[in-house]
Order: C-alpha cells, then sequence, then structure tokens
C-alpha cells in the first residue's frame, strides 16, 4: 500500500491577533505603568494618548521637582490636545491658545475649566499613573 501525504497546504493565517500595545494593563491597585522615571527626566515629560482614561501627559511639579503632575492633554474648550511647553512650564492649547498651568488649572482662556487630572506616582524607576 502507498501511504499518500495529504497535502494540506490551506494556508491558516496564523499570525496572532495582537493585544493592542496601546494600553498596558492596569495592576489590582488600579495603577498603570506609563513609564520611567529616567524617560521623564530625559523628555521633560511622559505623553500616552492611548491611556485608557484619557490622552495623558506626565510632567514634572514645576514648582518642586519632587513632584509629579499627571493631566488628561484634551483641552477643556473645545478638545483639542494640549502640549507641554517646557520653558513656560504650562500647557498649551495649539487650538485657541488656552494656557494651562503645571497642575492644569487655567491660566489663559478661551478655556474656562482646567485640565482633568490623574493619580501618579512612582515605584523604583516606575511611573505609575491611576485615573482619579
Ligand atoms: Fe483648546 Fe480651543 S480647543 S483653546
Amino acid at each position: 500500500p502507498v501511504a499518500l501525504a495529504a497535502c494540506t497546504s490551506d494556508k491558516t493565517d496564523t499570525t496572532a491577533v495582537k493585544p493592542s500595545d496601546s494600553a498596558a494593563p492596569a495592576r489590582s491597585d488600579g495603577f498603570t505603568v506609563v513609564g520611567t522615571v529616567k524617560d521623564l527626566d530625559t523628555a521633560g515629560f511622559i505623553q500616552d494618548k492611548n491611556f485608557a482614561a484619557g490622552p495623558l501627559l506626565v510632567i514634572h511639579d514645576a514648582t518642586d521637582k519632587s513632584k509629579l503632575v499627571a493631566v488628561n492633554s484634551t483641552c477643556t474648550h473645545k478638545g483639542c490636545t494640549v502640549e507641554w511647553k517646557k520653558d513656560a512650564k504650562d500647557f498649551a492649547c495649539p487650538c485657541h491658545g488656552s494656557q494651562f498651568k503645571a497642575n492644569g488649572s487655567v491660566a489663559k482662556g478661551p478655556a474656562s475649566k482646567p485640565l482633568a487630572t490623574f493619580i501618579v506616582k512612582t515605584e523604583g524607576d516606575s511611573v505609575l499613573v491611576k485615573s482619579a
């Protein structure tokens, strides 16, 4: 008897469906690692537009370098994304010129509400954030 090898060349796509690498899973205490202190020191900020609770910007507190501030970078005027201006030490919105202080409060309109903030802390070299 001749054994016929079945030619099963049906091309099953074995490409694994990768979970979105945008959102690191939150830990059981609700905190998510968003970067390292080194990243923060090097770039002056950590940005994660895909953070589960909303687009995130983490900076050093302008008045106390040992503290961190994490804000939702969505401008409270009409929803553009604010940018951290390291030299001016404020968040600036490119759309209509609103400015926010390092703690998220309004420095200049037209926005009238402060940026939303997140709870932020460090553990060793990791920067962790949790929605407030
Ligand atoms: Fe930011 Fe208008 S959307 S100032």
